[in-house]
């Protein structure tokens, strides 16, 4: 074929591609332009009239309503549920694994994968109120392990924060290489609820993952970072003489938080503490802990490694972190336990503490 003809047929091909785009474009903001919505919340406590065609999650976002959320609004963590009364349309398959039979009753929504496309009537737990943004500076990042960095933020002058001890933030990254939008995450805090001017969270590196990466080679001491919290129901109920914490991983965070917290109110709860760790190199926090576990005898630290190297001279308990719960937990009498880390090793754990007569109202935990 002659090459001015290729060219010719490329050309007109690009042409027509551009067209349509032009036209797709378009036609979206035409059949997307839901104009202004009015959004009444808990029967007209608050009235908001905002800008159609965004998900609930982000539009109440953008009015400083901000509602738990730990994928990003992936429908992935089920955590944005919000009771709509009128205006979401009939669920969606996302949707659906998250919503109990009860919820539907209760009309029960995803905020995260629901659109505003006209006026809504919705109803928002009060407390969620207080809920906040904080623009905060970036004081210090640390290696804690080879893939866990703790990193210590500043609030901004003469600001505060007030959380409860196993509650979460929700991080916010900014645009970087081909990640071209903003994504948040849930982070547990790991700084004492009696530090009312810093958050300190603990962030291990997921290969490809886009929030730790960023943390983790992007992200540099005196940068501003956005956040916004706190959430979460896991905190110290505390109806109990000792309290069985477990973790693995950066769900040392929670934990962490909630030890100092029993210490620093005079609680009087014993306190055992089983860290799981696969191998001697994922151990992190052990002198700290090792000096709690001297000035105060209520607390009682067992690190747990799965796979010690004879180099590594360990001579901690060895085994999964199971084990050690198998053979020092009795019974679940006079106990609550608190677990922070991946689903395999809470569920293990979960099955064991059952067996010993632990109940869901006896078992927290924030799986991740
Ligand atoms: C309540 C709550 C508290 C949390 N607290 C902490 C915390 O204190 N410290 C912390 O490091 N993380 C914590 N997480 C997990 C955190 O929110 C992110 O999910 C995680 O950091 C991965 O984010 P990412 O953007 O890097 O990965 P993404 O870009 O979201 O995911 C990339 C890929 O990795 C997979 N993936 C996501 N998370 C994990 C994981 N944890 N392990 C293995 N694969 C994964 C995804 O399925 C995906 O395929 C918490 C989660 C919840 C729900
Ligand atoms: S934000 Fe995770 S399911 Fe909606």
């Amino acid at each position: 074929m002659d090459f001015s003809v290729i060219l010719r047929t490329v050309g007109s091909l690009a042409l027509i591609s551009g067209a349509l785009s032009i036209i797709i474009s378009v036609a979206e903001k035409v059949l997307n332009n839901y104009g202004t919505c009015e959004l009444d919340i808990n029967q007209g406590q608050k009235k908001l009239s905002v800008q159609g065609g965004s998900s609930l999650l982000s539009t109440l976002a953008a009015e400083k309503i901000f509602i738990p959320s730990a994928c990003g609004g992936k429908a992935t963590c089920g955590l944005c549920k919000v009771q709509v009364l009128e205006g979401a349309g009939p669920l969606l398959p996302t949707e659906e694994p998250y919503i109990s039979q009860q919820e539907r009753e209760e009309h029960m929504r995803l905020s995260c994968q629901i659109k505003v496309k006209g006026n809504m009537r919705l109803m928002i737990p009060e407390e969620l109120f207080n809920i906040r943004e904080y623009i905060c500076r970036v004081e210090s990042i640390t290696d804690m392990t080879y893939d866990i960095k703790l990193l210590r933020m500043k609030l901004p002058e003469g600001e505060t924060v007030t959380f409860k001890a196993g509650q979460f933030m929700q991080f916010y990254t900014k645009p970087y290489g081909k990640v071209k939008e903003e994504v948040f995450r849930a982070y547990s805090i790991s700084s004492k609820a009696s530090e009312h001017d810093h958050i300190e969270l603990l962030i291990r590196l997921v290969p490809g993952g886009i929030c730790t990466t960023y943390v983790h080679t992007v992200l540099q001491e005196a940068d501003q970072v956005r956040l916004s919290g706190p959430y979460g129901d896991f905190y110290l109920r505390g109806d109990c003489e000792e309290l069985i914490m477990i973790a693995g991983g950066s769900g040392l965070a929670p934990i962490r938080s909630l030890v100092y917290d029993v210490i620093e109110k005079g609680l009087p709860h014993k306190m055992r503490f089983f860290f799981g760790a696969n191998t001697v190199r994922d151990l992190y926090y052990m002198e700290e802990f090792a000096q709690i576990e001297r000035d105060y005898p209520q607390f009682k630290f067992i690190p747990c490694v799965a796979r010690p190297e004879p180099q590594d001279n360990w001579t901690g308990e060895t085994g999964f972190v199971t084990v050690a719960l198998e053979n020092q937990v009795d019974s679940g009498d006079g106990k609550e336990a608190y677990l922070c880390g991946s689903p395999g090793m809470l569920d293990a754990c979960i099955k064991i503490l059952k067996d010993k007569g632990f109940t869901d109202q006896t078992i927290f935990y924030d799986k991740f």
